[in-house]
């Protein structure tokens, strides 16, 4: 298939990442974790945030949040979340179903991003036995709609939380493109501003497959082992999940394919705003350009075999840059365009 801008799901698997796993498929290593490759990626992980932080892997990003939801919070508990958060949107219930019945309390914000305000009133608008008692705050960064918390976004937010003593719990799908965008240590967007549980996002970065799940509530990490393997997250050979991210994080991998992927976005939002009849409809601030075009031109796009996704956030054509975009592709995508119309 050619190179499609639908989804940085539909890349491959990037070369560092492919030269771990040829590296780590020598001979036997202990399986469920007790390998090398594991502890040294934890380790890698740890170094890259600079704390000491508890480190699992697992298969997708659907466990990794709603595992992390269900350590943080018991039955009776709510979690408020933008509206289109991921986990209200697309996780078919599954943090609902491993938090065994916690509820998601949806607010409004601009651009996919919660408003500090919006989740305080959500948190105090009841405080009585009837209602499910708010616990944690889920962020998505960068979010679903391609943008990004900026540091003092973030800080409001975490004000907030601390202030009614909630967890806060970090969606990273696409962390290391907000890293990138936002060019500042991984450390300050996580652990200096609150945030108890990160799930980063491996496979939109370049990995086959996996997340990382990282605690630096250390104490909420607490039995976490289990849950995954309850949920039928616990890879046996634990080392291809692992060593996947060593290649990713080593050099640097990971924030290069991330800014590549948020240049080549930045190219496609400049060549796309310069058509008269395109509209953009969020700031492009990581590697999601969203975009609305007349029906017509959707139609002949995908006659030219143009695969996008229209159904997400608010609607309208969402084009999504991942590690491996050329920019022949960009500009063959735009050259398509300005055919269609
Ligand atoms: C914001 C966000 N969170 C999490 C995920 C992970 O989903 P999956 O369970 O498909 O790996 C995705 C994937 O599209 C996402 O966009």
């Amino acid at each position: 298939m050619r190179q499609q801008l639908a989804s940085d799901n539909y890349a491959g698997l990037c070369p560092e990442a492919l030269n771990a796993l040829v590296q780590a498929n020598r001979g036997h290593a202990p399986s469920y974790g007790q390998d090398h490759w594991t502890a040294e990626a934890c380790d890698q992980f740890r170094a890259l945030f600079e704390t000491p932080c508890e480190v699992f892997f697992v298969f997708n990003g659907t466990a990794a949040n709603a595992l992390a939801l269900a350590s943080l919070c018991h039955s009776y508990h709510s979690v408020v979340c933008h509206r289109y958060a991921h986990i209200e949107t697309d996780e078919c219930g599954a943090p609902e179903f491993f938090s065994h019945g916690a509820k998601l309390l949806l607010a409004d914000g601009e651009a996919g991003k919660l408003d500090p305000a919006r989740v305080e009133e959500i948190i105090t608008r009841r405080g009585d036995i009837h209602y499910p008692k708010p616990r944690i705050v889920s962020l998505t960064q960068s979010t679903e709609l391609g943008t990004v918390y900026r540091l003092s976004e973030l800080r409001a937010i975490q004000q907030v939380v601390q202030r009614h003593g909630l967890s806060l719990h970090l969606d990273g799908a696409r962390f290391a493109n907000a890293v990138a965008a936002l060019n500042v240590p991984p450390r300050a967007l996580t652990v200096d501003c609150g945030v108890d549980v990160l799930c980063f996002g491996g496979s939109k970065n370049g990995l086959a497959l996996g997340e990382a799940v990282l605690f630096f509530n250390l104490a909420a990490a607490e039995e976490f082992a289990y849950r995954c393997k309850q949920a039928g997250q616990l890879a046996s050979k634990m080392r291809f999940l692992a060593a996947q991210w060593l290649g990713l994080l080593k050099e640097g991998a990971w924030l290069r394919y991330a800014a590549h992927a948020n240049e080549c976005a930045s190219l496609l939002e400049r060549e796309l705003c310069a058509l008269p009849e395109v509209e953009l409809l969020f700031p492009r601030q990581a590697n999601a350009v969203f975009v609305g075009l007349p029906e017509q031109v959707i139609v002949a796009l995908r006659q030219r075999g143009w695969l996008f996704y229209t159904f997400i956030g608010l609607g309208g054509v969402r084009l999504m840059c991942a590690w491996d975009t050329e920019e022949s592709t960009v500009r063959a995508f735009v050259a398509d365009v300005k055919a269609a119309m």
